[in-house]
């Protein structure tokens, strides 16, 4: 089966050496990625910038930076695969000017007028085949199952893989997670809290089943 998975942070430059980023360190998706090449899955992977080494076995490895170029890399690889899965932090805002030339410091504040990104999620929601599966994640801190299940509507997601963040033992840079599954036929998958590399697995696992028994 032919997967496409985003992971890691997206980076909005704001002049040549300064940037605006967030905490994702790309460890779910890269699991996530390393989980469906064990299962045998031919797996495009789409990074940001991130400190890890690429899972060996991967169909496709594309490196990008902003959240135009993710959406621009994703948008080109959606048509061919069967299940994607979008566990990228992509930045919502980036910053409206560029600057080519490095902003002096100045007596008193600051302000950077910001521009909201591509919602990629969306985008590709509208893509969408009645034969693909798309898969989101929602990283919240309060009212997870509420929230979660507005993004799997909005977005036109099958599914949505909902975990707490700000909290110890999951989120960002975490090796474990606490990961819940919500479908859009109403199933609630709860996989506990686990280590990400054996929480993918059981997440590879149940939207690819899902892609194999449902849509075809
Ligand atoms: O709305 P929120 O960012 O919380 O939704 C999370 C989901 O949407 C994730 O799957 C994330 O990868 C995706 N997303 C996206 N493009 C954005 C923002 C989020 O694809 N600009």
């Amino acid at each position: 089966m032919k997967l496409l998975i985003n992971a890691g942070p997206t980076r909005e430059s704001i002049d040549p050496v300064r940037f605006l980023t967030n905490r994702s360190t790309g460890k779910m998706g890269y699991a996530l990625a390393a989980a469906a090449v064990e299962a045998g899955h031919e797996v495009t992977l789409v990074s940001g910038p991130v400190a890890l080494v690429p899972p060996r076995g991967l169909a496709a490895f594309v490196q990008v930076e902003t959240a135009a170029e993710m959406a621009e890399a994703m948008k080109q690889a959606f048509p061919d695969a069967e299940v994607t899965i979008l566990c990228a932090a992509v930045a919502d805002y980036c910053p409206k000017n560029y600057s080519a030339s490095k902003l002096k410091k100045q007596e008193g504040d600051l302000s950077i007028e910001l521009e909201r990104t591509e919602d990629i999620a969306l985008s590709l929601g509208k893509m969408k085949r009645p034969d693909q599966i798309l898969a989101g994640f929602a990283a919240e801190t309060e009212d997870i199952e509420q929230n979660a299940l507005k993004k799997l509507r909005m977005k036109n997601f099958d599914w949505i893989a909902a975990n707490q963040v700000g909290v110890p033992d999951s989120g960002f840079a975490s090796d474990t997670n606490r990961l819940k599954l919500y479908s859009a036929a109403g199933e609630v998958i709860d996989l506990g809290t686990g280590k990400k590399t054996e929480l993918a697995r059981t997440v590879i696992r149940v939207f690819s089943a899902k892609s194999a028994s449902e849509k075809k």
